[in-house]
């Protein structure tokens, strides 16, 4: 049985935005769908846009209607009485003088709702306005619990950071007004049930733990394509770019629960405390390694599924002589003793023939092969796949003996889908998350010292990229696979990335390109 939240006020900050409609206010639909939302509850969006309570409920209304998740928030009765918890503030929350009006509000619903002053914030503005909105709750004491039952929470979205020292400020700035206790910065993707299924593949299974190992791991890749380019975002991202933008923070977390050793208890503590040991064990990027195992990528026009697809410089609001890389590959290592010597390579780009988030780990081949004089291949190639997203599943390859005469070997599949499992519905990674913070549980949440780790990992890269504009840039079609030469910083002769619609005929739904 899950357990339902205490009651509590949530308040939004930038509600009127893309994130709240898209993501935040769907999630809470579906949790008060699944009578997980507390019986005590408000929600108050705050933003700049003029709105009242009624406009604003409109507004979510159609958010809903437009971004369900699968088959989630479908009872009429009890999305009508969601929609009813939600109110509206308008102020501008960059200056100082709207925050005595939120308090006050704060307040009314409070006494209103019976929250006993449990107040949750969520910052889905932009990153620029996080260390002013801190800064203002803090004036009006909105930051500190009223009493010693009740308390307060936030929760930050990223990017958190731009640099690893804007990063360290950002945390600064945070942790003067709230304890590390009270800040959640989220990361969308640990919320996914295919992500957590890592730690539960590892760690409750007899059969993986014993060689999740450099003994019998060869190499480690991660992969997260979207078909997509940067749609509206074109402001935001070409200020970001790929690195900043995915691996950072999606696939740097994948890297530290793949990578991480197994926690003692399975609580925030114990598991954050186990991911941030991988961080800090990622080896320091040198010159060298920036030049040779990281490469960018920038897609360029072309024409998808017989229509015309614009490239990056020309989308909207990109500079026409943009540098910002839309894909990037890299390769590196774990200097510890699980991992010592195991390449790690991620990759993640737009504009790339289809979407998916994979995780494929390569064993190491059977000590002698015995059947290689009949088999094309010198021995089988065995993989475990970790299906993050879409078609979320695991697969396994493994060789088999080819029906008939002599010993002819094949590469085949065991493939699990989620979707066999026909009742039941993945929830969206922010209806876990919201859960979880609304209940306390910071596991699935980043903490401090863990960003800071993974932007002193990265962070060299953005400088030696800034110091060295001959640093190429590699133009791909829309469309294709990012740069060709992606492929060079995977070891071993004849090794590739794994192309999932490329030589898989197993891997189905999402392969249609
Ligand atoms: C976001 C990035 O954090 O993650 C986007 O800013 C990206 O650029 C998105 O498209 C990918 O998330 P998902 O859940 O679709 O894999």
């Amino acid at each position: 049985m899950i357990k339902k939240p205490e009651g509590l006020l949530l308040v939004i900050f930038g509600a009127s935005g893309d994130l709240a409609s898209r993501k935040l206010i769907p999630a809470l639909c579906d949790l008060a769908n699944q009578d997980l939302l507390p019986d005590k509850f408000a929600v108050l969006g705050v933003g700049r846009s003029e709105m009242n309570d009624d406009m604003f409920r409109e507004k979510m209304s159609v958010a809903i209607e437009k971004n369900i998740n699968g088959r989630g928030c479908l009872d009429d009765t009890k999305r009508r009485r969601f929609l009813e918890s939600l109110h509206y503030l308008s102020f501008d929350t960059s200056s100082p003088e709207g925050y005595e009006r939120l308090s006050q509000r704060l307040s009314d619903m409070d006494h209103m709702f019976n929250t006993n002053g449990n107040y949750l914030y969520y910052l889905a503005t932009p990153p620029g306005m996080y260390e002013v909105i801190v800064k203002n709750l803090a004036t009006q004491k909105l930051n500190l619990p009223d009493n010693d039952k009740s308390w307060r929470r936030i929760i930050i979205e990223k990017p958190f950071g731009y640099t690893l020292d804007s990063a360290r400020r950002l945390n600064a700035s945070v942790l003067e007004v709230f304890s590390e206790e009270q800040v959640y910065r989220i990361d969308h993707y640990l919320g996914k049930e295919t992500v957590q299924n890592i730690l539960v593949t590892r760690f409750s299974n007899g059969i993986f733990e014993p060689l999740w190992n450099r003994n019998f791991i060869e190499r480690v890749e991660i992969t997260s394509a979207e078909s997509i380019g940067i749609e509206e975002r074109g402001s935001y991202y070409d200020t970001s770019g790929a690195l900043r933008d995915m691996v950072q923070n999606h696939l740097l977390q994948l890297v530290g629960l793949i990578a991480m050793e197994p926690p003692a208890v399975a609580d925030a503590r114990s598991i954050r405390n186990e991911t941030l040991k991988v961080f800090q064990s990622l080896r320091p990027l040198t010159q060298s390694d920036i030049e040779k195992n990281i490469i960018r990528g920038q897609y360029t026009t072309s024409v998808v599924k017989g229509e015309r697809v614009a490239g990056y410089r020309d989308e909207k609001n990109i500079m026409p002589e943009s540098r910002t890389e839309t894909y990037a590959a890299m390769k590196f290592y774990i200097d510890n003793w699980r991992w010592s010597g195991v390449p790690f390579y991620i990759r993640t780009g737009k504009r790339l023939p289809i979407r998916v988030t994979e995780v494929v780990i390569h064993f190491r081949p059977s000590p002698h092969l015995l059947f290689t004089k009949e088999s094309d291949r010198l021995a089988s190639d065995n993989q475990l796949v970790i299906r993050i997203q879409p078609d979320e599943g695991i697969l396994l390859r493994f060789g088999m003996k080819v029906p008939g005469a002599g010993f002819r070997v094949k590469d085949v599949a065991m493939d699990f889908h989620y979707s066999d499992l026909s009742d039941i519905r993945l929830p969206d990674a922010y209806e876990r998350l919201l859960l979880d913070c609304m209940l306390g549980d910071a596991t699935l949440f980043s903490r401090g010292d863990a960003v800071e780790a993974t932007w002193q990992f990265i962070d060299p890269v953005f400088k030696y990229w800034n110091d060295h504009p001959e640093i190429r840039l590699y133009g791909y079609p829309a469309g294709t696979w990012g740069p060709e030469n992606a492929d060079r910083l995977i070891e071993g002769e004849n090794e590739t990335w794994r192309y999932p619609c490329k030589n898989l005929t197993s891997d189905s739904s999402y392969c249609e390109l």
